[in-house]
C-alpha cells in the first residue's frame, strides 16, 4: 500500500514539476531507480517561523512530511517578537535571496510584501487546487489580499483575550474600570504578585494593547476611508486608561519591558490574578509539566470602556518567497498548513484559533480547548478590530510606538501623544 502510494505520489509530482519545468525553467531532477522506475528526487524547503513556545510548529512539519516523503522541512526560527522578524525578512528579501522558501506572515505584513514583490502570487496555485476560499473568514482572506490578488493563506487568527486565574476571581470583570480595581485587591492571593499583565514594551505588540484601549472609548487609528483619525478625545481616554494600568502598583514594575513571552512566563508561572495575551497561552496554561495554573485559568472577552469592548485583529498567514527555487513543494507546504489539516493541529496542539469556520464544529477542536466552543469567543475573534492596513504600516506602527512608549513613561501626556501621532501619520501617509 505504501509503496503504491509513494508511486503515484512520485508520478503526481512528477508532472507538476515537469509542468512547472516547462513554465519557469526551474527543473527539478529526478533520479532512476535500478528497476527503471523513475521517481521525484527529494527537494528541501526551508520554512521560517517565529519561536513556538506550544511545539506545534514541529508537529506540523512532522505530519507534512509524512504525507509527502519527497519533500523534507528546514525550519528556521525567528525572532519571537514579530518587529525584529519583518526586519529580517525585509533584509534576506530585499536582496533577492532563495534561502527561504516559506514563510509566516504576521496579518499586517502581506500588503507591503505583496507590493515590495518580495511574494509570490497564490492565485493560480488556490485554482489550480479548487481551494474555496470562502470557507475562510472573511478578514482573515482580506488580510493576504492585495490589489486583488492573494499573496497569503491564513493560517490561524488571534484576538486580544482577559485570562484570569478561576481560584481567585469569581466573575470576570465588564469594565476596564472593574478590572483596575480587582487587580488591585486580589494580587498577593494564592501566591500570586501581581494583578494584571499586558504587553507595553516598545514593539508591536504595545499597538495591539494600544488599540483594543482606543477602541474601548470609542476611538479609531484611520478610518474606512482611510482618513487618519487619531486626534480625538475618545482616543485620549483609551490612552490615559492605558497608563493608568502601566502606573499602578499591580503590573511588574518591568511592565515596559513586557512583551507575549515575559506574560506568558508569569502567567503559567503562577504570578498574576489577570492577564492579556493571544488565545495560544490557553494551550501553554494546560500544559501540566510547565504550567502551575493548570485547570485554574478561566478567558473572558476583554473589558469596555465608555463605548464598547474590542479585541485586536492579530494573526499569522503562510507565504512563498517570490525567489523561492522550490515553488511547487512551497506551495504544497503552504496548502497543508493552511488547510483543514494542519489548522487542526495548530488548533488541537497549539491552541490557536482556526481561521476555516467548520472546524468550530470538529469534535476533536472542541474537545482540545475549552475557547473554540465558547460562541462569545468566536463572535469575539469575527469582530476584532483590525490595525491600519496598508503598505507603509510598519512606518504607522513605529509611530504609534514611539508616541505610547513616551506617554506610558508619562514624558508626553495622552493629548500630546494622540496629537503627535495625528500629525505623524498623515504626513508619512502623504509622502
Ligand atoms: C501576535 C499576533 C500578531 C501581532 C503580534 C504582536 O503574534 O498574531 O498579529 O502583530 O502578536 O506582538
Amino acid at each position: 500500500m505504501k509503496l503504491w502510494n509513494k508511486k503515484v505520489a512520485g508520478a503526481t509530482i512528477l508532472t507538476m514539476s515537469m509542468l512547472l519545468g516547462a513554465c519557469n525553467g526551474t527543473d527539478k531532477e529526478t533520479t532512476d531507480t535500478k528497476d527503471g522506475d523513475t521517481s521525484e528526487k527529494k527537494v528541501e524547503i526551508v520554512y521560517a517561523s517565529g519561536v513556538d513556545v506550544t511545539g506545534a510548529t514541529d508537529k506540523l512539519i512532522a505530519a507534512f512530511e509524512e504525507k509527502n516523503p519527497n519533500i523534507t522541512v528546514k525550519r528556521q526560527e525567528m525572532p519571537a517578537d514579530t518587529g525584529a522578524s519583518h526586519d529580517q525578512y525585509v533584509t534576506t528579501f530585499s536582496s533577492q535571496s532563495a534561502e527561504i522558501d516559506v514563510f509566516d506572515a504576521d496579518v499586517i505584513w502581506p500588503a507591503e510584501f505583496a507590493q515590495a514583490q518580495y511574494a509570490l502570487e497564490l492565485d493560480r496555485f488556490i485554482e489550480a487546487d479548487g481551494i474555496n476560499m470562502d470557507d475562510y473568514f472573511p478578514g482573515t482572506v482580506q488580510s493576504g489580499n492585495f490589489n486583488g490578488r492573494q499573496y497569503a493563506m491564513p493560517k490561524y487568527t488571534d484576538a486580544g483575550l482577559l485570562f484570569y486565574r478561576k481560584d481567585i476571581v469569581e466573575t470576570p470583570p465588564k469594565t476596564w474600570d472593574e478590572l483596575f480595581d480587582m487587580a488591585s485587591e486580589l494580587k498577593g492571593k494564592e501566591g500570586t504578585e501581581f494583578g494584571y499583565l499586558m504587553q507595553a514594551n516598545q514593539y508591536e505588540g504595545l499597538v495591539c494593547n494600544a488599540v483594543e484601549f482606543i477602541a474601548a472609548y470609542g476611538g479609531q487609528v484611520v478610518d474606512e476611508n482611510n482618513e487618519v483619525v487619531v486626534n480625538t478625545p475618545e482616543t485620549v481616554a483609551g490612552i490615559t486608561k492605558m497608563v493608568e494600568f502601566v502606573n499602578s502598583d499591580f503590573v511588574p514594575s518591568n511592565i515596559l519591558s513586557f512583551q507575549e513571552t515575559e506574560t506568558n512566563n508569569a502567567w503559567v508561572g503562577g504570578q498574576s490574578v489577570f492577564a492579556r495575551n493571544w488565545p495560544y497561552m490557553q494551550s501553554t496554561s494546560e500544559d501540566k509539566e510547565a504550567s502551575k495554573v493548570a485547570g485554574n485559568v478561566g478567558f473572558a472577552v476583554l473589558p469596555s470602556g465608555d463605548d464598547t469592548n474590542a479585541a485586536t485583529l492579530g494573526g499569522w498567514m503562510s507565504m512563498i518567497n517570490r525567489y523561492s527555487e522550490n515553488q511547487e513543494a512551497a506551495w504544497e507546504f503552504v496548502k497543508f498548513m493552511s488547510g483543514p489539516e494542519g489548522q487542526k493541529i495548530s488548533a488541537v496542539e497549539g491552541g490557536r484559533a482556526p481561521t476555516i469556520a467548520s472546524l468550530y464544529e470538529d469534535e476533536e477542536v472542541k474537545e482540545a480547548a475549552v475557547l473554540f466552543s465558547n460562541e462569545e469567543f468566536v463572535a469575539t475573534l469575527q469582530n476584532a478590530v483590525p490595525r491600519p492596513v496598508s503598505p507603509i504600516y510598519p512606518v504607522i506602527s513605529d509611530i504609534m510606538q514611539v508616541e505610547l512608549s513616551k506617554a506610558l513613561a508619562k514624558d508626553i501626556t495622552p493629548e500630546e501623544a494622540a496629537k503627535n501621532m495625528q500629525d505623524k501619520i498623515v504626513a508619512a501617509m502623504a509622502e
